[in-house]
């Protein structure tokens, strides 16, 4: 007879309930340099400035939050689907709290200035060191715990989750080669163009698997199962997955229109920026479609409200994406508000909505609920949070718009109708609306803390499941 394991619930929990914590803490920097924007007299003190703040927040939101969701989302995933505990739960552990110590290494030296100027790859060599640690033990775990999965296919969101981590180590570990010069100043390995090349290459690539890639892993999981019907299409899933992770490593030129890189890469960028509408939207289709027959629920539910509003965000952006990288629209929308607009509509429509809507849905389930405490409640943080996106990223595409345009304005006689900060007065409004947005999204990740410990403390119990069905269905 076989032996019952007993899942590693552990680990899942610390990773939501930090998911929930760094969202607020890297919300917060968002709000508050959004308010900057609005009053530069809170650019008070130097460690806090806006040029220092900026990278906290993105830091924070996509490696803190993102990352907590990621991992406490796979490790949870990778057990179910597979019908087995967690290969070796101590490493696991070690993943958790390294995870924790590179977040607040990177809260102490960013504000200090402590930086090696490369976007989303800031931190420092010694912090670039332990990321590679824990990344390399997270792959550990989870890839040992595929190898003795006790059924006979590999669920196909343990596929993204996979492409997700082995990527992102390649990623950070090439693009963080540097020549140290102290203990915390290091210059990179590579120079000029190519290190701009490397760069970019690291950076849309960080979009394409930590901000797609990994979640959609959480996408062919939660959604099926919020929904209860199966995945519309195993073959789509399997198509689009090739197709993606082949297309994104060749887009990262797009970040680099106009610059000093040959311009045949930047077409090349562009080519491949346009091919990845379709595997994208194939993944969309793909998860939108589960509901089909179910469509009702979307009425009642406001975890299916957050994950499908998710992926329609994830539709819209990555049919404005492959726009932006078409040479001529770039040179419009590049250094404007237009990219801000489309980072949140990827990073809060997307991202995070699908994030909340996971957590919502593993909470009880991790603290032996019934149902959240308030599900009235997550209804509330639904539509705070989806007018707080609408809010910023309306803003933001007419103040880019209007930027690029003003820019671009000359006179019969040749010279530029507006001065440069003729165009940042006109942005005031824009960045007060931003700001509205945000606080509003801002209030939502509150509540969910609220209905999270509410939960935790006083839900009413429930014994779900621990034990791994030893049959081979699921
Ligand atoms: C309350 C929510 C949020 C607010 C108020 C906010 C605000 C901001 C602001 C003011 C900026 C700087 C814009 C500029 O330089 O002009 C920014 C940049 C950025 N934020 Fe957020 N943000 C929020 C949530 C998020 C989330 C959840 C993510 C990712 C998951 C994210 C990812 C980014 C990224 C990647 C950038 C840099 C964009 C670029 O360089 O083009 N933000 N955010
Ligand atoms: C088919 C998919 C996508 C394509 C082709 C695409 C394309 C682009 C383009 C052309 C830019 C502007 C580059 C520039 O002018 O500097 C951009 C910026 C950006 N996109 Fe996307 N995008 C896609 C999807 C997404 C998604 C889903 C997210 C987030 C979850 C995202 C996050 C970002 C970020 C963070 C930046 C700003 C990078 C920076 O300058 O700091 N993108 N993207």
């Amino acid at each position: 007879m076989q032996t019952q394991a007993t899942y590693d619930y552990q680990v899942v929990r610390q990773f939501s309930v930090m998911t929930v914590i760094w969202g607020i803490v890297g919300m917060a920097v968002g709000v508050f340099i959004a308010a900057q924007l609005v009053w530069p007299e809170l650019n008070f003190a130097e460690w806090l400035h806006f040029g220092r703040l900026r990278p906290l927040h993105t830091n924070a939101v996509i490696f803190a939050f993102g990352g907590c969701a990621l991992m406490g989302t796979s490790y949870y995933v990778v057990q179910r689907t597979s019908h087995t505990s967690l290969f070796l739960p101590w490493l696991a552990s070690f993943t958790f709290w390294g995870w924790q110590a590179v977040i607040v290494l990177a809260a102490v030296t960013l504000p200090l200035g402590i930086t090696s100027g490369k976007e989303y790859a800031e931190l420092e060599w010694p912090i670039d060191i332990l990321i590679a640690v824990v990344w390399v033990s997270y792959a550990v775990v989870f890839f040992g715990t595929i190898a003795k999965r006790k059924t006979p296919h590999i669920y196909v969101a343990n596929w993204f989750y996979g492409a997700f981590i082995i990527a992102v180590a390649l990623l950070h570990i090439v693009n963080s080669a540097a020549m140290p010069v102290g203990m915390w100043k290091s210059y990179s390995a590579y120079a000029g163009v190519q290190d701009a090349m490397i760069q970019w290459w690291y950076g849309h690539n960080a979009v394409g698997f930590f901000l797609t890639a990994g979640f959609l892993g959480i996408m062919y999981y939660f959604v099926p199962k919020q929904v209860g019907r199966p995945v519309y299409s195993y073959r789509l899933s399997v198509v689009h997955f090739w197709a993606l992770i082949f297309t994104y490593m060749w887009a990262g030129p797009h970040h680099l229109h106009y610059t000093a890189l040959p311009d045949w890469t930047q077409s090349l960028g562009m080519a491949f920026s346009l091919i990845l509408l379709a595997p994208s939207w194939g993944g969309m289709i793909n998860g939108i479609m589960t509901l089909s027959g179910a469509w009702d629920k979307l009425r009642t539910d406001p975890i299916l409200k957050f994950l499908i509003t998710a992926l329609s965000f994830y539709g819209m952006s990555t049919f404005e994406g492959p726009m932006m990288s078409i040479k001529t629209v770039n040179a419009l929308s590049h250094y404007t508000d237009w990219t801000i607009g489309h980072v949140h509509s990827g990073a809060l429509g997307w991202v995070a909505m699908i994030s909340i809507g996971a957590v919502y849905y593993l909470l009880p389930r991790l603290y032996g609920k019934q149902e959240m405490y308030s599900v009235r409640l997550i209804t509330a943080h639904f539509w705070i949070a989806t007018i707080g996106i609408v809010l910023y990223i309306a803003s933001m595409w007419i103040a880019g718009v209007m930027q690029g345009l003003m820019w671009r304005a000359t006179n019969p006689d040749g010279t530029l109708t507006y001065s440069f900060v003729e165009s940042v007065k006109a942005s005031y409004p824009f960045w007060t609306v931003r700001l509205l947005g945000g606080v509003l999204f801002l209030a939502g990740m509150f509540i969910m803390a609220y209905n999270m410990f509410r939960t935790m403390w006083s839900g009413k119990p429930f014994n779900a499941p621990v034990l791994a069905p030893t049959a081979a269905a699921h």
